[in-house]
């Protein structure tokens, strides 16, 4: 199959900064998807530390941004060249690589300003990549769905069709990264941003432990769920809003919550019955979305929220409350999908998707007034 097959890079940075994301597929001409290999490889202490400065910051100096800029696409190309290597790659046998770049901000269309001030803003510069790699990049996959009238995000559930076809619309996919998002098919394809995945646990285990996350969530297991303050979170508009949706962290940080917990004196709570309510926030939006699905009973979970484990045993639970027919919720391992990648391969599908001039995106999904054919071309 290989041999007949074109192989694609995708390249992943998500909203958590946590790694660069890297995979190869390959694509046969009866457009089948083929899983080659992937790896997640860190960022330099001072890269991340300037990506989640810049994705903070309230303003900065153009200087500043476009070194950034600069030089995470060096860092993309240069992490490619060796992910190649490692694998044993042939780079002449890549068709292209697709590189979502690193999210500052999120601004999608809303109802108040008509879409007037929405854009978004991904860095990650892809001539950078293409010069190093000497490999076609596709890259800015999500303004084309904005200009036309989208949320230009999620850009995921297409392909998730794609590797779901088996599966049939009982099915629903919830890719848990720094955001959540969930995919289903209910005669059209939907999809849409749920609400914080590990945004909130991690921001606060980050101040609070100064560790980037809650390995399997043990530290919120040992806390006491405050449900006056869950109450009060859950009362934030997005949660009621219809799809199509999406957020990011711009509305989803410690900002936020402390904005809406006022009344509460966070510092003056303990923080690990802060841990274990915001750990509850994510299960119970994530289970409410699921069940509003009327035809899911099988949740494929992917991304890194899978790996913590109480956040898992939470969704199941809440999931199955009260519901004697069952919901059977699996890391998508138990599916045959490396859920560390399944987001960067989009990437690289996506990238094929651009290379045949074939749309990625669905109005269903986004909003927009038409599919659109995403990325623009980068050539060396
Ligand atoms: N062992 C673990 N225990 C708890 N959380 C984990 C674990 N491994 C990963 N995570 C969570 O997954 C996040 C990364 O998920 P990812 O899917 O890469 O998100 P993004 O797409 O936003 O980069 C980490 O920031 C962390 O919150
Ligand atoms: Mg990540």
């Amino acid at each position: 199959m290989r041999s007949q097959s074109r192989t694609f890079i995708g390249v992943m940075t998500g909203t958590s900064v946590d790694g660069l994301d890297i995979a190869a597929i390959g694509i046969d001409l009866d457009e089948k998807i083929e899983f080659i290999a992937s790896e997640t490889i860190a960022y330099p202490t001072d890269l991340r530390e300037n990506l989640l400065a810049l994705s903070q910051a309230e303003a900065t100096n153009i200087s500043s941004f476009g070194e950034l800029d600069a030089a995470l696409g060096r860092f993309i190309g240069i992490s490619v060249n060796s992910f190649l290597w490692k694998f044993n790659i042939n780079p002449k046998d890549v068709q292209a690589i697709g590189s979502h770049g690193q999210t500052i901000r999120h601004q999608p269309p809303d109802t108040r300003s008509n879409g007037e001030r929405s854009f978004t803003l991904q860095i990650g510069d892809p001539n950078q990549i293409a010069y190093i790699t000497k490999i076609i990049t596709i890259a800015d996959f999500r303004r084309m769905d904005m200009a036309a009238g989208g949320q230009g995000a999620p850009l995921v559930p297409l392909f998730h069709q794609n590797i779901l076809k088996k599966q049939s619309s009982d099915t629903a996919l919830v890719n848990i990264g720094g955001i959540a998002n969930i995919t289903y098919i209910e005669d059209t394809l939907l999809g849409y941003d749920i609400g914080p995945g590990n945004c909130l646990v991690d921001a606060w285990c980050q101040r609070k432990l100064n560790k980037p996350y809650d390995d399997k969530g043990h530290w919120a297991r040992t806390g006491k769920l405050n449900s006056r303050l869950l109450k009060r979170l859950l009362d934030e508009p997005y949660f009621c809003l219809e799809p199509p949706k999406s957020s990011g962290k711009e509305l989803f940080n410690l900002t936020w919550l402390t904005k809406n917990a006022i009344e509460y004196q966070l510092e003056k709570m303990s923080s690990q019955d802060v841990q274990r309510t915001l750990l509850e926030l994510t299960a119970v939006t994530i289970s409410k979305s699921v069940k509003n699905t009327p035809k899911v009973s099988n949740v494929i979970v992917c991304g890194g929220g899978r790996n913590n484990e109480f956040l898992m045993e939470r969704i199941s639970s809440l999931l199955n409350f009260e519901d004697k027919s069952g919901y059977v919720l699996e890391a998508s391992e138990h599916w045959g999908l490396d859920g560390d990648s399944l987001e960067a391969s989009a990437f690289a599908w996506l990238a094929f998707r651009r290379l045949n001039n074939l749309v990625g995106t669905v109005p269903s999904v986004t909003g927009a007034k038409k599919p659109s054919i995403l990325g623009a071309v980068y050539t060396p």
